[in-house]
């Protein structure tokens, strides 16, 4: 009897899912059978390090709870996240704002704002910075009553979620509306690099494989408008350390702004988002 071979058994398995009554699980499922055994095949992978595969991923497994998610930080530093986002939100013509990931600091239902609202509740330092300017669709008719809701870092690089008892749970984020104008205006501080949550096995994957675990200054947004695609994105400081690599591949060229000085000595960042038509 001739013995089997990779390829056998990997056309075997695809068969076996063949009965998969759902047709995209059966589609899903065959590509990855084929795209895994493919790989295992590629690095010719060793008993010994499928068992430190099987241990890392119980390990990310276990570092998750309700408030930590390693797996999708792991898909994050893999740039899973960021291809599925391209996949799902590639604007085709390049005139609406380009998305970025949503990652796992955004919390709903942030306070309502008045335009010119400062989301700073809790002073620890940090440049004063004014964060404004239009919602527009593709042809740049500007979008009145566009929701804007925003949120980032301190000057101590932590989210408020990352310091209970520390910030105000509201510090740092807020929900504005497009004024008749389609403008929208915020005060708060500048964002700064600040390293993702790396005491992990995903932190432990970064330092082996010689990468670090910084992301570059932003400010997320997520802009949203009847009769438009909602839009999740960030606005980075252009002067940011870590564009070039940033650790969770979030970077796109078009969602890079100035913080300029204005008056006061408060620096002004003018960022407009642009909406695609649903
Ligand atoms: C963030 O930008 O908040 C973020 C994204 C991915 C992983 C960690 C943090
Ligand atoms: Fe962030």
């Amino acid at each position: 009897m001739q013995h089997m071979t990779p390829e056998q058994l990997t056309d075997e398995v695809v068969g076996r899912l063949e009965a998969t009554p759902d047709e995209r699980l059966r589609e899903v499922m065959q590509a990855l059978v084929r795209h895994l055994h493919a790989f295992a095949t590629e690095v010719q992978l060793t008993d010994e390090e499928w068992l430190t595969g099987i241990r890392f991923l119980t390990d990310t497994g276990q570092k998750c709870d309700d408030v930590r998610q390693e797996f999708v930080l792991l898909s994050d530093t893999l740039g899973l996240s960021s291809l599925v986002d391209l996949i799902n939100h590639a604007d085709v013509e390049g005139l609406a704002t380009e998305p970025t990931i949503l990652g796992p600091f955004y919390v709903p239902e942030s306070p309502w704002r008045e335009n010119g609202d400062s989301i700073v509740e809790y002073e620890d330092g940090g440049e004063p910075t004014v964060l404004r300017g239009t919602v527009k669709d593709e042809v740049g008719a500007p979008i009145a009553g566009a929701v804007v809701d925003i949120w980032h870092n301190a000057a101590t690089g932590f989210y408020a979620v990352q310091q209970p008892g520390v910030q105000p749970p509201t510090n740092l984020r807020g929900r504005f509306r497009t004024d008749a104008d389609g403008r929208y205006e915020v005060r708060t501080v500048r964002p700064v690099p600040y390293p993702i949550p790396a005491d992990g096995p995903v932190g432990q994957l970064l330092r082996d494989t010689g990468r670090h675990e910084w992301r570059a200054a932003h400010i997320h947004a997520k802009v949203s408008a009847d009769g438009f695609q909602p839009l999740t994105t960030h606005v980075f400081d252009r002067e940011s350390d870590y564009l070039d690599s940033d650790t969770v591949f979030g970077v796109k060229g078009s969602l890079m702004a100035d913080f300029v000085p204005g008056p006061d000595g408060v620096l002004v960042c003018e960022h407009d988002f642009v909406l695609a038509r649903e």
